[in-house]
């Protein structure tokens, strides 16, 4: 029987480094999900069109359910665990999330909350036209979007 060849990687995750073999199919979000145990990386769609699997790559937000874990190494990503250490630690857009309630089953919000880091970095002040834009390819079946626009509005000292 021919065996599966596989890579070794290596690449740095929240700021922790990290070396692994493996098989070249294996995709970006199947790795940090089964092979880091980061499992706030959600997967919804596996085709790239719901969002919840966002994470940052070099600190742009893309979607791991596209990238195979080869093609990440040497980079830098981050997951929703990065942003906070725990519960009583939450980054102030988590917070706000939290605050404004912004989220139901919460399915969505890891995808939601990576894809928000950057753009509020780039956008301090944004419009609600802008935040509607920017969370457009990430699809939410709970919240409706209000309470998420609210969050991000209250996360800009907005509201
Ligand atoms: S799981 Fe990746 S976009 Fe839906
Ligand atoms: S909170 Fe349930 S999918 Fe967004």
């Amino acid at each position: 029987m021919m065996t599966k060849p596989n890579y070794s990687i290596s690449l740095n995750v929240n700021g922790k480094a990290y070396s692994r073999d493996v098989e070249p199919r294996m995709l970006l979000s199947d790795f940090l999900r089964y092979e880091l145990d980061l499992t706030g990386t959600h997967v919804g769609c596996e085709h790239g069109v719901c969002g919840a699997c966002t994470v940052l790559l070099d600190g742009v937000p893309v979607r791991s359910c596209l990238i195979f874990a080869v093609q990440v190494n040497g980079h830098e990503i981050m997951t929703v665990e990065g942003l906070a250490s725990g519960p009583d630690d939450m980054s102030p857009l988590q917070q706000a999330f939290r605050d404004a309630h912004g989220l139901q089953c919460g399915f969505c919000t890891p995808g939601i909350l990576m894809t928000l880091v950057p753009f509020l970095e780039e956008n301090p002040e944004p419009s609600e036209e802008g935040i509607r834009e920017a969370i457009s390819g990430n699809l939410c079946r709970c919240t409706g979007y209000q309470n998420i626009v609210k969050a991000v509005k209250l996360a800009a000292n907005m509201e």
